[in-house]
């Protein structure tokens, strides 16, 4: 005889079911970029930046970030990850910025930037429109 074919037990269901509720309630049609969300969404952010004046804090000032080379915020001390990606070019174009913010560490491996990421492109969205809106 084979050896014996265990039967498992098998309860999924309930989990997926609460990710969609969850999605399902985030979900908003046709999004256009928010200035105004986008500035509740920076809250997430005011921890460690300033978007509205040339401050460093425990990140970069990020005013006037938008179009700006990576790693360029005059006297903060950024990581060598991030240096190395201003110098190879990385400019924080909106494209560039969303990846950035949806995933911090897979688009400048080694950024001391601790952040899990957003994670929600119309989040993403509003809070480059605000930063866009403070040059
Ligand atoms: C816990 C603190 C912290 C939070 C919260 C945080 N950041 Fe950062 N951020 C940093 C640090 C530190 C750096 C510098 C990273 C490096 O040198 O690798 C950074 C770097 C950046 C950069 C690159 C700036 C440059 O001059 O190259 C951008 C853009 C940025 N953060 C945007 C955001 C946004 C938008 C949010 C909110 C959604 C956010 N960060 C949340 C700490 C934080």
């Amino acid at each position: 005889m084979p050896s014996s074919i265990k039967s498992r037990r098998c309860s999924f269901g309930l989990p997926i079911g609460l990710i969609l509720v969850g999605w399902a309630a985030v979900q908003e049609p046709a999004h256009a970029a928010d200035v105004e969300k986008g500035r509740r969404v920076f809250q997430t952010c005011a921890s460690c930046h300033q978007a509205t004046s040339e401050t460093n804090g425990f990140g970069p000032y990020l005013k006037g970030v938008v179009g700006r080379r990576a790693g360029s915020a005059a006297g903060f001390n950024y990581s060598q990850a991030m240096r190395d990606a201003g110098t190879g070019g990385l400019i924080w174009d909106e494209k560039a910025l969303a990846e950035f913010l949806s995933s911090p560490k897979k688009k400048v491996p080694g950024t001391s930037m601790r952040f899990f990421g957003l994670w929600f492109q119309s989040e993403i969205d509003d809070v480059i429109a605000y930063l866009k809106s403070n040059p």
